[in-house]
């Protein structure tokens, strides 16, 4: 039992590790740093660094129901840029990230998820996001908008 507890630690641990060093370890081309700063059109370009704060944070949060941006519980809600540009308000652009982390809705706008969808606006709901900056939430939306130009498999359903 013992051994088993730390074959998994072991397991988990180098999971992270790998996942973490493969961002680390890249250097991105501007192209790929380069993503939709609101729906007008404009971009913006995040540094290594923050597209690597961004993954750190959401292997830490959001993989346990994200991996690889799909939606565990909701296929039809992915993090894929065709599911995020199809929300209402669209949400395939950084400014709107950042507000569905402030105040999530529903898909089609309508209800207020504030009280269902992990946020930085409860910290008494979701306390294991408290220690968020506004830093942190801007990397965490832009590491969703550089994701699907580094693994084709991100977004979708979890069935393949
Ligand atoms: C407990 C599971 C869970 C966790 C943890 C979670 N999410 Fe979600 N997320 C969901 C579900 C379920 C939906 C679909 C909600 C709906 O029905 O609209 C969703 C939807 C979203 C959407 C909207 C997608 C779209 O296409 O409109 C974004 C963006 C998002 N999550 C980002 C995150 C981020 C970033 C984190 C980590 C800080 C996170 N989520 C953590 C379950 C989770």
């Amino acid at each position: 039992m013992k051994r088993f507890i730390l074959l998994a630690i072991a397991t988990v641990f180098f999971f992270f590790q790998f996942q973490t060093n493969a961002v680390n370890a890249l250097e991105l081309n501007e192209e790929t740093r380069t993503i939709a700063l609101d729906e007008t059109g404009k971009t913006t370009i995040m540094s290594d660094q923050q597209v690597s704060n961004g993954n750190r944070i959401f292997i830490q949060n959001c993989t346990k129901c994200h991996l690889q941006g799909k939606t565990k519980t909701n296929n039809n809600v992915s993090l894929g840029l065709e599911d995020l540009s199809k929300a209402e308000p669209p949400r395939d652009n950084l400014l709107a990230l950042v507000d569905y982390l402030k105040y999530p809705t529903s898909y089609d706008g309508e209800d207020d998820y504030t009280e269902l969808h992990p946020n930085v606006t409860r910290p008494d709901i979701y306390p294991e996001l408290k220690n968020l900056t506004e830093d942190d939430v801007y990397d965490v939306a832009g590491y969703m908008l550089v994701a699907p130009k580094l693994d084709e498999r991100w977004g979708g359903t979890i069935y393949f």
